[in-house]
């Protein structure tokens, strides 16, 4: 009956609250020092003054002490700072009474009073733009609708309250979400690190607790390498590693990542510089490596990067195709402004990007299984084709919480049977809910003995 008279409405009113408090008169002019001095002993709340007008002078002001102020002797202050008061001023204390109200109290505050006291108050969660993203426990779910209703109240740019529902079944790794409090607007914009990225949380995968992976791992890359994202999302890596001056193959199997992808390309302006795909990534790999295929995809799409595209749809079809972004020509050459570290001089650089010759870094950020795709490179790259060193593979892969790092081992091996030094570099990157993110470095592999 509580819990249901709890979801039915919040009472603002209960949390109405007459402070009583002394307060000190202080000359207008020294209010700045005798704050200074007071720090730690005046109120500290949010949306409260603790300088006020006084009602009785014009040329003075109230400087209002805490709760733990009790006495006008103010004999709670130690006598070195009331010795330095007194200085300064006379000790004219007096009543004041303050009203506090809901809008006074913090969203952990009215939470935990309008929740039961078993439950624990659900303080964090993931931003995206204007939308919050909590996931809820059973026992928050009487009073879900509240708990969004204050974390809107309280936090002036969340626009959006959404609780995830079930767990993420499908292929595109996009939660269900039901809607808590605001807006029913997925469309949101994210800022990472000077980058800016447009997205439909509804349709496309997002996790804003990346950012510092995303970071982290683009600071590998070199200005002028080649760099292939196998499941890219809306770009978190593409885009940054565009940016720093490298040449991005960017593909993901979902339409509406690869439209957002597009779309971010051109508003970050780094267009000429990534290559998008809409594929299945072990396609998208073969694909690359083939002078044939990718040559024709070149061909075929090159008018498409020609055509103007004016925001992004919701269209969620399935079609197998092929998007394709500005190249600057139909050989895979990259005009790349390649800002040099030594000089710290911006060069025109011209980079050759030919996959099936040379790619530096593979970006594998689908934990959930992309361990299952590192059969891909089995044979993948030609002898007679690929010139110079190995790339990095980065590999990403969930730590199950029944799992123990040699089950993950044996995954491994027996996709990649094909690698001499195999794994030279496994880091645990953060917990996220009950499973452990691994990202698997991979590098100086042997596929060249496995040639075609
Ligand atoms: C965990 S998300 C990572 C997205 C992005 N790299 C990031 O860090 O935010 C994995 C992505 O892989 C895509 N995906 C799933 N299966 C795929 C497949 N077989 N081939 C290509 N992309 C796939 C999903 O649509 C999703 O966007």
């Amino acid at each position: 009956m509580a819990e249901e008279r709890a979801e039915l409405f919040l009472d603002e009113s209960r949390f109405a609250q007459s402070l009583r408090l002394q307060a000190l008169r202080v000359p207008k002019r020294l209010c700045g020092q005798v704050s200074k001095l007071l720090a730690g002993y005046v109120i500290d709340k949010p949306r409260v003054k603790h300088i006020v007008n006084d009602p009785a002078d014009a040329e003075s002001r109230l400087v209002i002490f805490s709760e733990s102020v009790k006495d006008p002797s103010l004999h709670e202050i130690p006598d070195e700072k009331l010795n330095a008061l007194k200085d300064l001023v006379d000790l004219d204390v007096t009543p004041h009474e303050i009203l506090l109200s809901y809008e006074h109290w913090s969203a952990d505050h009215v939470l935990r009073e309008i929740l039961p006291k078993t439950c624990e108050v659900p303080s964090s969660f993931e931003t995206i733009g204007h939308i919050a993203h909590l996931n809820l426990r059973d026992e928050h779910l009487p009073y879900k609708k509240l708990i969004g209703k204050v974390l809107l109240d309280k936090n002036p740019k969340l626009k959006t309250v959404l609780n995830k529902v079930g767990t993420i079944k499908n292929e595109f790794r996009v939660p269900s979400f039901e809607l808590l409090a605001g807006e029913d607007n997925m469309v949101t914009e994210v800022k990472q690190y000077g980058a800016i990225f447009h997205l439909n949380y509804g349709l496309v995968y997002w996790n804003s607790r990346l950012e510092h992976e995303h970071k982290r791992l683009v600071s590998e890359f070199q200005p002028g390498q080649v760099i292939c994202d196998m499941f890219a999302g809306v770009g978190p890596f593409a885009i940054p590693a565009a940016q720093k001056g490298c040449l991005v193959y960017a593909n993901d199997l979902n339409p509406a990542s690869v439209e957002y992808l597009l779309k971010n390309a051109d508003v970050n302006k780094v267009g000429n510089r990534i290559v998008a795909y809409n594929m299945d990534a072990r396609e998208f790999m073969k694909e690359l490596v083939n002078p044939a295929t990718a040559m024709a995809h070149a061909l075929n799409k090159a008018d498409e990067g020609n055509t103007s595209r004016d925001g992004v749809s919701d269209r969620q079809d399935s079609g197998k195709k092929s998007l394709r972004l500005s190249l600057s020509s139909m050989h895979y050459t990259l005009k790349a402004k390649v800002k040099r570290k030594q000089t710290n001089a911006v060069h025109s650089d011209v980079v050759e990007a030919k996959p099936w010759e040379h790619f530096d870094h593979v970006v594998m950020n689908l934990p959930a299984s992309a361990l299952t795709f590192l059969d891909t490179f089995r044979g993948l790259l030609s002898k007679d084709s690929w010139k110079g060193s190995m790339p990095c593979v980065h590999c990403y892969c969930f730590l199950r919480a029944k799992q123990t790092t040699a089950d993950i081992m044996n995954v491994r091996n027996s996709c990649l049977l094909f690698f001499i030094s195999g794994l030279i570099f496994s880091r645990l990157l953060k917990t996220l809910s009950e499973d452990l993110y691994l990202e698997h470095r991979f590098g100086q592999c042997v596929w060249l003995h496995q040639t075609r």
